[in-house]
């Protein structure tokens, strides 16, 4: 049973129960109306109780039935308020902790509303690309005036139950309750005493009206689209609130649903929401059951205070957990330490975080020259440099001191795991956690499962993952792990598009344009062009006859290794973020170019595009394929955290899947054509070639 019937006095109390959040499931839909019929019939029955069990009056839409017919299938929820209304004895939302979507829509429908002091009200339709789908774009003005509903849409933000109370003129809540405590008393004494009311006050029948009418809709018009530029949604909000003024409230009831329905069916929308699937499935592995125990992580160590080392400290200290940070040299400790007080400054500073806050986070820092000193953390993370001698030494050390049980992660990003955790006696014990730089900003963690990680180290893993609010993505042992792997082969037509005849701005143009954050070349300007070049140096060797683009290594050469030397692609000010393309640099492309013999030739924005996402799409395809990804949706979730994939194109996959992955092989057909690509890696990866015979897709 998801939704409960109980009868006290002669008030009858509907409770939402379908943890965790009382989502409007078919289930639950069907306990409304039922209870509703049965009030309705007993004749000892005065007044109605609508309320919800546990942590939550009610999230909204029940995701498992996201986008599946049970969403639709009556009553659907637009019945169910419908019902509500219908009811010929008054029926009360008595809400607290979380209203939000279609939760706040059922509220709405009530006769009378009554709130805890401290429930989040929100209508979040527009994070999926959508706007509220039962009423609320029609009943929220009506009771919390225009502009304080429209804000609440565009944004979807929550806001809390006092806050809203205390708008003038509101007609949201009837009453506040003294406490949430006491909200269930005071919810069945106001419904005793509204019981005698007739005609019962339904909101479709307040007006709606703002005083500036088109003025204002044109202000908040011309506002909304310069923030929501890709998303539609956020537009479709401000057209249901016009609706809402100009039209009769049945009218306007039809055209919210006709632009909910549209909306669904944009690109955009199913991109959201399939992250918001997505992300929740990123901490679900196959073969590690949501029960597997878990280790308790209390104190992080964490060796090396370099880059990575400092990033990572900072993400536990945020999170309240104790750090020790190791070094060689008290003179490297000294800077990490530094430097970690001066991103908090920094923070401090710009009013973003309190200085009790910073205090009791440098507390929890503390350093040691000694690996004896770490003995009783619950896990360490190495940080050193990148390579096999320093860290077979770490591991060995650590597996000296560590007690036992506590949990070994190293930070590498290209070696091999598997022989890292044999360097020590328990290999069981040693995962990788790969963090982006900077490893305190990047929200992307990929967790790197080493062929004899115990399932409870990585359950352990996912679990810290989450209280350091990263997006966790579980990743097998390969090189460059899931995402580094395929933005090799994305640098790699980037080359190959040099040499054909483009340049660094046109490509990165091409990439902006489409959505991403920074095109390939001003991304390698950040990250370092010298990392690419080292990982070309080990490539030659072991693949001798791999076909690349040398431009990039003409660029090193020249000592243009990007932001942090000033010059890469392009020319960097001090101080300053934007590049400025330089005439030397595009020479050098003209001139490799011309030795090579190639005549350049105009190349389309489209087909940048397509051979940048389509290189991407191809290798992950062959990491599913291989089991280094279990899902093709983390591979999603890797890019839109980690490498700026457009969120509104909702990762490489799905951005293939909406393509048609028999067009994104039909181009890879014809990619392979070109004499200056590299025909062997267009070969689409076995798994393409099967999801296409099969008419499938990704996800
Ligand atoms: P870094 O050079 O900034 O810092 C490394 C630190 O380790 C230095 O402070 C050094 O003194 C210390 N160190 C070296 N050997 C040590 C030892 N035996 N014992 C104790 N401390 C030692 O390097 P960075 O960039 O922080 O990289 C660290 C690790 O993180 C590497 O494995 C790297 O591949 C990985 N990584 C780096 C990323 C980046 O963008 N920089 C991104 C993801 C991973």
């Amino acid at each position: 049973m998801t939704a409960q019937y109980k009868v006290h006095g002669n008030v009858a109390i509907i409770t939402l129960d379908n943890p965790p959040v009382n989502g409007l499931g078919l289930a639950t839909r069907q306990g409304i109306t039922d209870g509703l019929a049965k009030a309705n019939q007993d004749e000892t029955v005065t007044a109605i109780v609508i309320t919800g069990a546990g942590k939550a009056f009610s999230g909204g839409a029940d995701i498992k039935e996201f986008g599946s017919p049970k969403a639709l299938q009556e009553p659907n929820l637009l019945s169910v308020i419908l019902a509500v209304e219908n009811s010929s004895k008054p029926v009360v939302a008595a809400m607290h902790s979380v209203a939000m979507g279609g939760g706040l829509e059922l509220a709405l429908g009530c006769h009378y509303r009554i709130a805890a002091p401290g429930c989040s009200i929100a209508l979040p339709e527009v994070k999926l690309g959508l706007v509220p789908g039962a009423g609320g774009t029609q009943r929220l003005p009506r009771v919390l005036g225009v502009e304080a509903a429209l804000n609440m849409m565009v944004s979807g933000e929550p806001v809390k139950s006092e806050l809203l109370a205390q708008l003038p003129g509101q007609k949201l809540f009837d009453k506040l309750s003294v406490s949430p405590e006491s909200l269930a008393a005071e919810a069945m004494a106001f419904a005793q005493s509204v019981a005698a009311i007739r005609p019962l006050p339904l909101v479709r029948n307040l007006p709606c009206k703002h005083p500036l009418g088109d003025a204002y809709f044109g202000f908040a018009g011309n506002m909304v689209k310069g923030m929501s530029k890709n998303y539609p949604a956020p537009m479709k909000c401000v057209e249901a609130v016009i609706a809402a003024t100009k039209q009769k409230f049945d009218a306007g009831m039809r055209i919210e649903r006709d632009l909910f329905i549209n909306l669904m069916l944009t690109p955009e929308s199913k991109a959201l929401r399939h992250i918001f699937v997505a992300d929740r499935a990123a901490s679900k592995i196959p073969d590690v059951p949501a029960d597997t125990p878990q280790r308790a992580i209390e104190s992080i160590a964490v060796i090396g205070a370099g880059t990575m080392g400092g990033g990572i400290a900072m993400n536990f200290l945020n999170a309240g957990i104790a750090v020790k940070m190791l070094e060689m040299k008290q003179e490297a400790l000294d800077r990490g330490v530094a430097t970690i007080r001066k991103n908090y400054e920094a923070q401090v500073k710009k009013g973003k975080l309190k200085q009790d806050k910073y205090d009791q986070r440098m507390s929890l820092l503390s350093t040691t020259l000694s690996y004896d000193d770490l003995k009783d953390a619950d896990m360490v993370i190495e940080a050193v440099f990148e390579e096999m001698g320093v860290k077979e030494a770490v591991f060995k050390e650590l597996d000296r001191v560590m007690k036992p049980g506590a949990i070994l992660a190293s930070n590498t990003s290209t070696l091999d795991l598997n022989k890292i955790a044999n360097f020590t006696k328990r290999p069981q014990d040693v995962i990788g956690t790969h963090f982006f730089s900077p490893a305190n900003v990047m929200k992307l963690l990929e967790v790197v499962r080493g062929e004899k990680t115990a399932k409870d180290v990585l359950a352990t893993v996912m679990a810290l993952g989450k209280k350091i609010k990263k997006t966790s993505v579980v990743s097998g042992v390969c090189d460059g792990f899931i995402g580094n792997r395929m933005i090799e082969q994305y640098g790699r037509q980037g080359g190959f598009l040099l040499d054909e005849g483009c340049t660094p701005a046109q490509v990165d143009k091409a990439m902006e344009n489409f959505g991403f954050a920074m095109g390939p070349f001003r991304m390698g300007d950040l990250a370092g062009n010298d990392i690419g070049w080292a990982i070309r140096k080990r490539r030659v060797v072991e693949k001798p006859n791999m076909k690349y683009s040398k431009t990039a290594d003409l660029l090193c050469e020249k000592g243009r290794f990007g932001q942090k030397t000033g010059a890469g692609w392009y020319d960097y000010i001090a101080g300053k973020r934007d590049a400025v393309p330089n005439a030397e640099v595009v020479a050098m492309i003209e001139a490799h170019r011309q030795s090579l013999g190639i005549t350049p030739r105009k190349i389309s924005d489209e087909e940048i595009v397509q051979r940048l996402v389509y290189a991407l799409v191809n290798e992950a395809a062959h990491i599913l394929e291989e089991g280094i990804a279990t899902k093709a949706s983390d591979i999603d979730m890797v890019y839109l955290m980690g490498y700026g994939f457009p969120i509104y194109r909702g990762g490489p996959m799905n951005y293939a899947d909406q393509i048609g992955l028999f067009n994104v092989v039909q181009s890879m057909n014809k990619f392979a054509q070109n004499p200056l690509d590299d025909a062997a890696f267009w070969k689409p990866a076995p798994l393409l070639t099967k999801l296409v015979a099969e008419g499938k897709t990704f996800n």
